[in-house]
């Protein structure tokens, strides 16, 4: 049973963490050698460590679960010094970050921002317009999926909204966003209970799945 369980079908069920735990085991065994894919997992909280980053690193770990040739790593921009963009390039801590995006390993994205008054963080914008150089002279993200969490402290704080923002941005990229498997449509949207979302199963699940989906997406388009 479990040996005929394909990435294909587990998506199709993979609602909860504990399918994931349950079959990781067989994917990474399929999977054997192959081309290491690689996912980046971006925080645009200024608060480093916070809810944004633990949801976008539950994200990856579901990520990595399916698949031996899937590497992550989160970028926490928290506590960084990110401007938007400007004629002259800022001199400041994106410097050290772009060289991680230009990585032709990279296979897709999965973005994470906390709703600011229903919209995105000014640390996501800043990142976003910072990431022009992804777009000229070569379109480095072009053809790979995104995915998008965003928390919140309110159940309808606006998560879809940011989610679709970013989105929206990343399509200037070339990105294929993606967003999840029921109950996650539009991605991963967290509620944050005083700074703390390990009590929303349900929002974790939805980031879970976005994660999933972004890995799935970019291990078809590795075929
Ligand atoms: C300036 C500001 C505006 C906020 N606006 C909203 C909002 O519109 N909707 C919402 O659900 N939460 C809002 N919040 C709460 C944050 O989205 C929430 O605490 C989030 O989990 C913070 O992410 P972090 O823990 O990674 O910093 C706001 C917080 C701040 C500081």
């Amino acid at each position: 049973m479990k040996e005929n369980v394909t990435r294909r079908n587990f998506l199709a069920t993979a609602g909860i963490a504990a399918v994931a735990a349950t079959t990781v085991s067989t994917f990474a065994a399929e999977s054997g050698g192959g081309k290491t894919l690689k996912l980046l997992g971006i925080s645009c909280s200024p608060r480093k460590g916070m809810t944004t980053a633990k949801a976008v690193q539950a994200a990856l770990d579901a990520a990595k679960g399916l698949d031996a040739r899937i590497q992550v790593e989160l970028i926490d921009l928290g506590g960084l010094n990110i401007a938007g963009w400007s004629p002259t390039p800022p001199q400041d801590d994106f410097t050290a970050i772009l060289p991680k995006l230009q990585d032709p390993a990279v296979a897709g994205l999965i973005i994470g921002s906390p709703s600011y008054f229903r919209s995105l963080s000014a640390l996501t914008k800043a990142f976003i317009e910072r990431c022009a150089p992804l777009r000229e002279p070569k379109m480095l993200l072009d053809g790979k999926p995104v995915g998008v969490i965003a928390t919140g402290a309110f159940r309808n704080g606006g998560q879809e909204l940011v989610i679709e923002q970013i989105q929206t941005a990343m399509l200037c990229f070339g990105m294929i966003p993606v967003g999840g498997r029921p109950p996650a449509f539009q991605g991963g949207t967290v509620l944050s209970t005083k700074d703390d979302i390990s009590g929303d199963e349900l929002g974790l699940g939805t980031a879970r799945n976005t994660g999933l989906r972004v890995a799935d997406l970019a291990l078809r388009l590795t075929q």
